[in-house]
């Protein structure tokens, strides 16, 4: 996996990719290749002038990171503003430094001490590399950024591109849109403070792709605060794209002496969606995720939210822990409702002791009836926000993000804290240390159920900066919490998948994709889902969520959640006793396929939207062992025959399977060419089908 640097050109290889950009005469970063690999002694920089007096070179040339000003129109990638009032940039280029298998390429301002640093990283093993910006400020002088991405690629073909992201919503986190960029710019963003439910920080860019073939770009910000993913096509039929912070109310004062990195992107070229998301799979779990739980099976969790509401008590949890253990369940949840004067949404946020009339023995004696059930204990926190009728909030009004002249909109009852204040940060950190010191806690559901309002932060010189160092607060406080109680796995959730991004993957260990637990639904969540994320990341609860609309039997439930990080969800108090022996059958398998799913290969086979029922399998590293999920939520016209051509085998081992209720034998090439004839019928069809080497 070299780096190679010649006559400032870089070329960066990864498995089967180059990624090359140089340096030409003037100074200029030029891209010049992201594709299969060439010798990379041919690789030259072209040099020509403006075309006319209004199509300048600036603007078409395909730079590796394009500055603000001069004769450049387009979208920029870095824009500040210099304390005499100067807003244009212009770089020289200042040489390199390598380090293994890490290049940092230096520039820095003609006139002003600002250095620019363009860094990359590649990973042995994986056509995934990593980029971002650092930015110091070498002056005296504070320098103001407005705009800084992490990165920006230029697409090799002057072909237009169809670009996949979401257009999603709260409860439907994962509902795509694919658009083909003929003109103009296509921007996916989030304004809120969170990546958000609708957009997705990510591009995914491709021409005629599929499952299985087709390149596809793709480059997936690590980041949990405002983002933006701009591309444009423009008159030369380039597309290029930007990749960062969002400068949407965004500003942030660089002191002298002081740096600023941007977060990470990880980016790369696959054949196909699947490559693609295995890849990330893979890439994720050994780099980006903590490690602390990174590589370890996460447990089977029962989750009391859809059960009990708001009114949980230690009765009523002791209950549910019963059954669940019953089931099989490994980690019991204990969600809202559990502290302060918390009887519904309206009282409490902020105050993080236990409700003493709920838990008259304190969290504890729940805790030791769980712990002796042979469960751990996980509980939720909202840390961010507060309640206005609260403790903390009648001791402290000036702790939430606010004007004294507005005033504040409510969502849910509830305002975000103003966690740029140190004194804020302090609190948070010294109640929820204290909560998991004194009780055995294994699991933290951190959620964050609002977006921000009303954005004053008189704390800050420059409170533009708030969008920002929010998310930073966040990840600091989960940081330091996590370095105390090594112990404990921590879940992000934002009302359901409100911050599901790569930058939570870099903190959490887990998350809540959606609140929406319809498994029907959850058949297109999950595939949009795991597209750049693990599979072990996706909690998926069995719940009792159906309905008229929408009937499923447990088995189908079941069925869907396996193909996530198990969880169940659903009220175990009114389960019959035919239903509990489906848990535990269910969970009993799931903890026997867990391997393959959680850290397997996923090949997605059929697609419920698209092809009636959804047909995910599951391979083994060392291919000797796979499972395939079948699911249709009904079939029309009276019956679906299907040939069901499996992928991922070694094509000349042979594998058993149980098939139609008979044993059989077949070769990995068998059944990965000719395939298996399969009869799809009815409604709630779900099968699960285990192949293993013989
Ligand atoms: C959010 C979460 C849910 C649940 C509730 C509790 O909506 O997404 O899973 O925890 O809050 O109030």
């Amino acid at each position: 996996m070299p780096i190679y640097v010649k006559d400032n050109i870089f070329v960066l290889e990864t498995e089967r990719t180059q990624y090359v950009f140089g340096i030409d005469n003037s100074g200029l970063n030029r891209h010049l290749h992201w594709g299969a690999k060439c010798d990379p002694a041919d690789y030259f920089i072209e040099t020509f002038g403006d075309e006319n007096s209004n199509h300048t070179m600036l603007d078409e040339y395909r730079q590796e990171y394009t500055v603000f000003g001069s004769t450049m129109y387009r979208e920029c990638a870095l824009k500040v503003r210099f304390s005499d009032g100067c807003r244009e940039l212009d770089l020289q280029y200042d040489g390199f430094a390598q380090e293994g298998d890490t290049l940092e390429v230096r520039f820095s301002d003609r006139h002003y001490p600002l250095k620019v640093r363009l860094c990359y990283e590649l990973t042995p093993g994986f056509d995934v590399f990593t980029r971002w910006v650092e930015l110091e400020n070498t002056g005296e002088q504070p320098i103001l950024l407005e705009k800084v991405c992490s990165a920006e690629f230029s697409l090799p073909s002057q072909k237009p591109y169809t670009f996949r992201n979401t257009n999603g919503a709260w409860g439907g986190e994962g509902i795509e849109c694919m658009q083909t960029l003929m003109g103009g710019t296509l921007v996916f963003e989030s304004r809120r403070g969170i990546s958000g439910h609708n957009q997705s920080p990510y591009f995914i860019a491709y021409q005629n792709a599929d499952e299985a073939s087709g390149d596809v770009y793709f480059a997936a910000l690590a980041y949990s605060g405002n983002f933006k993913v701009s591309a444009a096509r423009d008159l030369y039929s380039f597309t290029r794209i930007h990749v960062g912070l969002n400068d949407f109310d965004f500003s942030y004062t660089l002191h002298g002496g002081e740096s600023f990195e941007t977060p990470k992107v990880f980016c790369g070229l696959a054949k196909g969606f699947g490559d693609m998301s295995r890849q990330m799979h893979k890439f994720t779990v050994q780099n980006v995720l903590p490690q602390a739980f990174a590589e370890k099976p996460l447990p089977v969790l029962y989750n009391s939210w859809e059960a009990t509401g708001f009114d949980v008590n230690a009765e009523n949890q002791m209950r549910l822990a019963e059954k669940a253990a019953a089931a099989g369940v490994e980690l019991f949840v204990m969600d809202d409702g559990w502290f302060g004067a918390r009887n519904n949404d309206r009282a409490g946020l902020g105050d993080w002791f236990v409700n003493s009339e709920k838990f008259p023995n304190g969290l504890q004696a729940l805790i030791s009836h769980v712990n002796s059930l042979g469960m751990d204990f996980g509980i939720w926190v909202e840390p961010e926000m507060v309640n206005a009728d609260s403790d903390l909030y009648r001791a402290h009004p000036d702790w939430t993000y606010h004007y004294d002249t507005r005033t504040p909109h409510e969502l849910r009852n509830q305002r975000v804290l103003n966690l740029t204040r140190a004194d804020v940060q302090a609190y948070l950190f010294e109640l929820l240390d204290r909560l998991l010191t004194e009780n055995n806690i294994r699991y933290i559901k951190w959620d964050m159920n609002r977006p921000f309002s009303e954005t004053g932060a008189d704390n800050l010189e420059n409170p533009q900066m708030l969008w920002h160092l929010h998310t930073m607060a966040v990840y600091d406080l989960v940081d330091r919490l996590r370095a105390r109680h090594p112990q404990v796995q921590f879940e992000s959730c934002a009302s359901g998948g409100g911050r599901s991004d790569l930058g939570a993957l870099s903190h959490f260990d887990e998350v809540w994709p959606s609140d929406n637990t319809d498994a029907i639904d959850r058949m297109t969540l999950q595939k949009t889902y795991t597209l750049l994320r693990p599979v072990k990341t996706m909690r998926a609860w069995v719940t009792d969520v159906g309905g008229p609309n929408k009937p499923t039997s447990l088995e189908f439930r079941f069925n869907i959640a396996m193909q996530g990080a198990l969880s169940l969800g659903g009220d175990l108090t009114k389960y019959s006793e035919a239903d509990m022996e489906i848990c535990r059958e269910n969970v009993a398998l799931y903890k026997e396929i867990r391997p393959l799913v959680q850290f397997g290969d996923l090949y997605r086979l059929a697609d419920a939207d698209e092809d009636e029922f959804l047909c995910t399998q599951y391979v083994n590293k060392s291919k000797t062992e796979s499972v395939v999920f079948l699911a249709a939520r009904g079939t029309r016209f009276y019956k679906k025959r299907v040939i069901l051509r499996l992928a991922g085998l070694d094509p000349v081992r042979r594998y058993r399977l149980e098939f139609d209720g008979k044993m059989i034998e077949k070769s990995g090439a068998y059944l990965m060419e000719a395939g298996l004839a399969a009869h799809i019928r009815g409604a709630d069809y779900n099968t699960v089908l285990r192949l293993f080497a013989v």
